[in-house]
């Protein structure tokens, strides 16, 4: 069966979860693989990433995922916080609410990533301020930073590769 990869990645870290799947799945059925795109909807079985945007993916992938019909969808996705299953599980289901019943949610996969300069260095004025409060958020950025790393992108792999196609 062919199939769709559509992503939205502002600083590349989700790009890398869309390039593990295409390697895993191989080219050769992939019909599209870009940002969003109705093109992509000729797919039968649509893998769709995003990064976190306040909680949620971003507009442009959210018009996409409302306008699926009767799809099968992998959902990927990338978070600045992580280390909790039950975060990423919060932000799937709020990307996930925005498909319409006629889809299926066929497996999800969320992994964090790392996060610009400018933004520790924010958090690092706000610890002179408040360091009970912002140090958690420095060593949180610190641990992002190797991340996706090879363990996620392998278990991405691994979860794609199970999908019967
Ligand atoms: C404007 C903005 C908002 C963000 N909001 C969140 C958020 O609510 N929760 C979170 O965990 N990470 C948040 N992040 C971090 C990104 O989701 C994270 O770094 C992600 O891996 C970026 O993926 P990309 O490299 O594919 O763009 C935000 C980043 C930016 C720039």
């Amino acid at each position: 069966m062919n199939y769709a990869i559509v992503y939205s990645s502002k600083t590349g870290n989700t790009a890398r979860l869309a390039q593990t799947i295409r390697d895993t799945l191989g080219e050769k059925d992939c019909l599209y693989f870009g940002a969003p795109d109705p093109a992509a909807a000729e797919a039968g079985l649509l893998f769709v990433g995003f990064w976190t945007d306040k909680g949620q993916a971003d507009e442009e992938l959210t018009a996409f995922l409302k306008g699926l019909r009767g799809k099968r969808v992998f959902l990927f996705g990338t978070a600045g916080f992580g280390g909790s299953q039950p975060y990423f599980d919060q932000i799937l289901d709020r990307v996930q609410a925005a498909l319409d019943p006629s889809n299926r949610v066929v497996g999800r996969y969320m992994c964090q990533g790392r996060m610009p300069a400018p933004v520790r260095a924010r958090y690092q004025a706000m610890a002179a301020q408040d360091p009970a409060k912002w140090q958690p958020m420095i060593d949180n950025f610190d641990r992002a930073l190797s991340h996706p790393d090879e363990t996620d992108l392998a278990a991405l792999g691994r979860a794609v590769a199970e999908l019967a196609l």
